[in-house]
């Protein structure tokens, strides 16, 4: 099958390489930057025939099967529709799906016009990091997820809260009712331009069966990624960028007992699993996207985005909690990357 990538930065290259594995034949790549184009095509090992200098020519000419859209975010809306107007089938964009709610029906409804498929790249539920917490939270030994706290650094609420907010959907199986967040008073510079915004702070989201969701993503922090898993007898916690994994819960005679009893002996596991990496995970979306099988599609990626709109109406209001429903501006357009 043939594919095309839209956006050949340090994300475009990694999807150049999981287009290869997964046994694309790699027919055209466009991006307004030639410093971009030409450091993928040297450390891809590609010819400049593949080169176009326009999406629409590219894709008119080559008539694809599949393309990557993994432009920036503002970008993301237009070729994708593009996309699917001209017929390609297979459609797979970067996070966050769009700038705006409206932009992800629009998308969402030209694939379904033309019958493309849509995946959104939120990889979680191909991560060992989740779906083995997951299988053990759901477990009788732990009894099920109550909250999950991500400590982690300045990752910016668009930039990876996208994607936290796709794997805490995954874990509970629900989507967010309501999100709060407090932002960080300074806007720090971007590292895709000054031209976009992120912001970091402290955020709190919950479930209608009332699971909790907690970020600490404020701008004083600088290192690591650390997620804490709460459940009904157990704890499990992740250090995401090593993979360390640490599983620790009640003794099954001790289960029965109230949750003001929880300093009871335990069973501890240490394990290691796989690291965060977006190659692989991305070339397994790839492979179930291919196969009919399950994806994050543009429901989950415009669910992440409505969580980011809500987040960033809530940080304007100091923290108040914001409902993620039809009350949105859908309209509203942010400054993401
Ligand atoms: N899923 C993941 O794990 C993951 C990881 C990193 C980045 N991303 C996402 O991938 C996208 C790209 O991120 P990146 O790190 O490669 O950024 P980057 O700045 O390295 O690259 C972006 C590229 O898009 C190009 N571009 C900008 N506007 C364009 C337009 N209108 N048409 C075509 N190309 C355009 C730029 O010239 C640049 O080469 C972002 O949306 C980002 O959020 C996702």
């Amino acid at each position: 099958m043939r594919i095309c990538l839209i956006g050949t930065g340090r994300m475009g290259r990694r999807h150049i390489l999981a287009a290869k594995n997964v046994g694309f034949e790699i027919a055209g790549i466009y991006d307004p930057s030639p410093d971009a184009i030409t450091l993928a095509l040297d450390e891809q090992n590609l010819p400049r025939s593949i080169v176009f200098s326009s999406a629409e020519q590219m894709l008119t000419t080559v008539k694809p099967d599949a393309i990557v859209v993994s432009s920036t975010a503002p970008s993301h809306g237009e070729y994708v529709c593009l996309a699917a107007d001209v017929g390609v089938k297979y459609i797979l964009c970067e996070k966050p799906m769009a700038v705006s709610i409206a932009e992800c029906d629009r998308m969402m409804e030209a694939c379904k016009r033309a019958g493309a498929i849509l995946a959104i790249n939120h990889q979680m539920r191909f991560l060992e990091q989740y779906t083995a917490v997951k299988e053990l939270a759901d477990s009788a030994a732990f009894g099920g997820l109550r909250s999950m706290t991500v400590c982690a650094s300045n990752f910016g609420l668009s930039m990876n809260g996208s994607h936290y907010f796709e794997a805490f959907r995954f874990l509970t199986g629900e989507e967010i009712l309501s999100v709060s967040f407090w932002a960080d008073a300074a806007v720090l510079p971007n590292p895709r331009g000054p031209e976009y915004t992120d912001r970091s702070g402290q955020l709190r989201a919950v479930t209608p069966s009332g699971v909790r969701l907690y970020g600490e993503l404020s701008a004083d922090q600088g290192h690591g990624i650390q997620v804490i898993y709460g459940c009904r007898y157990g704890q499990i916690l992740v250090d995401e960028l090593s993979g360390f994994m640490r599983i620790m819960h009640r003794q099954e005679q001790y289960r029965d007992l109230p949750t003001t009893r929880y300093g009871m002996p335990a069973v501890e596991v240490i394990r290691q699993i796989e690291p965060v990496d977006v190659v692989g995970p991305t070339e397994s979306l790839w492979k179930a996207m291919l196969k009919g099988g399950s994806i994050p599609d543009g429901q989950c990626g415009r669910h992440a985005v409505a969580t980011l709109v809500a987040a960033n109406l809530s940080g304007e209001q100091d923290g108040r909690a914001v409902q993620i429903d039809a009350g949105l501006p859908v309209a509203r357009v942010f400054p993401w990357a």
